[in-house]
């Protein structure tokens, strides 16, 4: 099928292609040199749409406990289903890593993002006060987590 999903590890090569993606999907964008940092780090994939890149995530995964740090959908690209697939697969690595729990945080104001982790199964269970910058000041996260075992 064409227009099958696959997903692949990213590299520094497919780094302009990702940044043409973050930035036009974030009001705040990750820069080249977090991902170059999360490249060393971190576990970092790539989401295709038959041949068409169409989103990107970061896990980290320490002692059994995963990370969720970025999860991006390409603007066209989103409402069908797709975050929801990249968020599937990044988790179902999380377990492969032996991660029974995964934690994530969101902006409060990014109801889409929070409703995709809802339907995946996360809950809020904290509140991080001014973490992130916004326009104008600071904006509260939301923590999130999700338990990765039956
Ligand atoms: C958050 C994000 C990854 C979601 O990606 P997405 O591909 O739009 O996610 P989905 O398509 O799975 O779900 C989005 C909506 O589409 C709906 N949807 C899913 N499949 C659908 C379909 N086949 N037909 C119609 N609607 C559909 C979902 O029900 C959901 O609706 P809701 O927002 O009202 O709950 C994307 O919006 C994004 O990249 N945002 C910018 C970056 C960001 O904020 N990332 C999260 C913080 S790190």
């Amino acid at each position: 099928m064409s227009d099958a999903l696959s997903f692949r590890p990213m590299t520094a090569a497919d780094l302009d292609a990702v940044l043409k993606i973050e930035f036009a999907a974030f009001s705040h964008p990750w820069t080249r040199g977090i991902f170059e940092d999360s490249l060393k780090s971190y576990e970092c994939w790539l989401m295709f749409q038959g041949s068409q890149q169409v989103g990107h995530g970061v896990i980290q995964v320490i002692a059994g406990e995963a990370h969720l740090l970025n999860i991006t959908v390409k603007p066209e690209s989103q409402g069908q289903g797709l975050g929801l697939a990249l968020l599937e697969y990044l988790m179902d690595r999380a377990r492969d890593r032996q991660a029974a729990e995964c934690f994530l945080e969101v902006r409060e104001s990014n109801t889409s993002a929070y409703r995709l982790y809802e339907r995946y199964g996360f809950n809020e269970i904290g509140r991080r006060r001014g973490y992130y910058p916004a326009v104008g000041g600071r904006e509260d996260a939301l923590v999130m987590a999700c338990s990765l075992v039956e």
